[in-house]
C-alpha cells in the first residue's frame, strides 16, 4: 500500500524566508503522525504546500501515491486531502450544517442548490446529509441549524473538524485544533483524534501540546528553522537533545517570540 503522505526534500521559500527548507516526512496509512517545532518553524506552511495552497520551492510531495506539486487546491482535496485551519474560518452568515456542507464536495453542491434552488435540491440534501453526518461524528449533533458564532469556542474548532470530515477524507491535517481550549476540551478532541484513527483515518496533527502529542500519536516530527530536527517514536524523539534545545530556547531568546508557554510547561514537568 502507499504511504499516505510522503514529503520529500520539501522547500518552500517567501524570498529570503525559508519557511520550509529540505523537509522529509512520510506518514503511514492508518497512523496519527505528529508534527511538533517552535513558533515559525514551518509546520503550518508544510500543511499549505501538501494542500496546494503554497507552491513548492524544490521538493516532492505525494499523497497515496499521486502528485500533489502543480495541482489545485480543490484538486488536491478531491484526492482525499483535508485540512483544518490554525485560525477558525467559518462563514458567520452561513448555519453550522451549511458550513460543514462546504467541506463536502467542496461546497459545489452546497453552492448549486443556494444558487439554483429546485434544480440542484438532491444534490444539497447529499451535502447536508453528510455534514449532519459529520456533526454527529464530532458529538455536535444538535446545534446544525445555529450560526458558528453562537456556539463556544470549543465547539467551533469541532465545527471546523466536522466540514474537513465531512468529504470523508483519507488524510487530515489538523493545525492546532486544540489551540486555546481548556485541559478538559483538550482531552475530548483528543479522544476524537484517536476514534477516528481506529477507524482507519490518517493525520497529521501540528500541536504544541508535547503531552497531549506524545500520547496520542504513532510517529512524531519535530522540525526547526524549517528543517526536521528529529523523526520517530514520540516519547523518545522528546528526549532528545536538539529537541530540548530548541523548545527550551538555548539558542533562542527564552522570553521572545519563538518560546510557547505551553510547551516549556509540557516539558519543564
Ligand atoms: N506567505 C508568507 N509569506 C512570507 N513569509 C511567510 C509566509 N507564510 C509563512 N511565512 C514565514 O514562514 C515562517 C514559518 O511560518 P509558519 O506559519 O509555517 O510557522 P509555524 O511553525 O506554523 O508557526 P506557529 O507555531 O507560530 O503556527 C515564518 O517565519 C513566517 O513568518
Ligand atoms: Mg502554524
Amino acid at each position: 500500500m502507499n504511504d499516505a503522505l510522503v514529503c520529500e526534500d520539501v522547500k518552500v521559500h517567501f524570498g529570503g524566508v525559508k519557511a520550509v527548507d529540505g523537509v522529509s516526512i512520510t506518514v503511514a496509512p492508518g497512523s496519527l503522525c505528529g508534527l511538533v517545532g517552535p513558533n515559525g518553524s514551518g509546520k503550518t506552511t508544510l500543511l499549505n504546500a501538501v494542500t496546494g495552497l503554497v507552491p513548492l520551492t524544490a521538493g516532492r510531495i505525494t499523497a497515496h501515491g499521486e502528485a500533489v506539486a502543480g495541482r489545485t487546491v480543490p484538486q488536491i482535496a478531491r484526492r482525499g486531502v483535508r485540512r483544518t485551519f490554525q485560525a477558525i474560518r467559518l462563514l458567520s452568515t452561513l448555519s453550522v450544517v451549511e458550513n460543514v456542507a462546504l467541506g463536502a464536495d467542496d461546497g459545489r453542491r452546497l453552492l448549486d442548490g443556494l444558487l439554483r434552488p429546485g434544480r440542484s435540491a438532491r444534490a444539497d440534501r447529499v451535502s447536508r446529509e453528510l455534514a449532519r453526518d459529520a456533526l454527529e461524528r464530532v458529538g455536535l449533533s444538535g446545534v446544525g441549524d445555529r450560526l458558528p458564532g453562537e456556539l463556544p469556542y470549543g465547539h467551533q474548532r469541532r465545527v471546523e473538524i466536522a466540514r474537513a470530515l465531512a468529504a470523508r477524507p483519507r488524510l487530515l491535517l489538523l493545525d492546532e485544533p486544540v489551540a486555546g481550549m481548556s485541559v478538559e476540551e483538550r482531552r475530548e478532541i483528543a479522544d476524537l483524534l484517536l476514534e477516528l484513527k481506529a477507524e482507519g483515518l490518517t493525520q497529521l496533527l501540528v500541536e504544541h501540546d508535547l503531552e497531549l502529542v506524545t500520547r496520542i500519536t504513532d510517529h512524531l516530527v519535530v522540525v526547526d528553522f524549517g528543517r526536521v530536527i528529529a523523526d520517530g517514536n514520540p516519547d523518545e524523539t522528546v528526549r532528545n537533545e536538539d529537541v530540548r534545545e530548541a523548545y527550551l530556547g538555548r539558542r533562542h531568546d527564552a522570553a521572545g517570540p519563538r518560546s510557547h508557554g505551553a510547551v516549556r510547561a509540557a516539558d519543564s514537568g
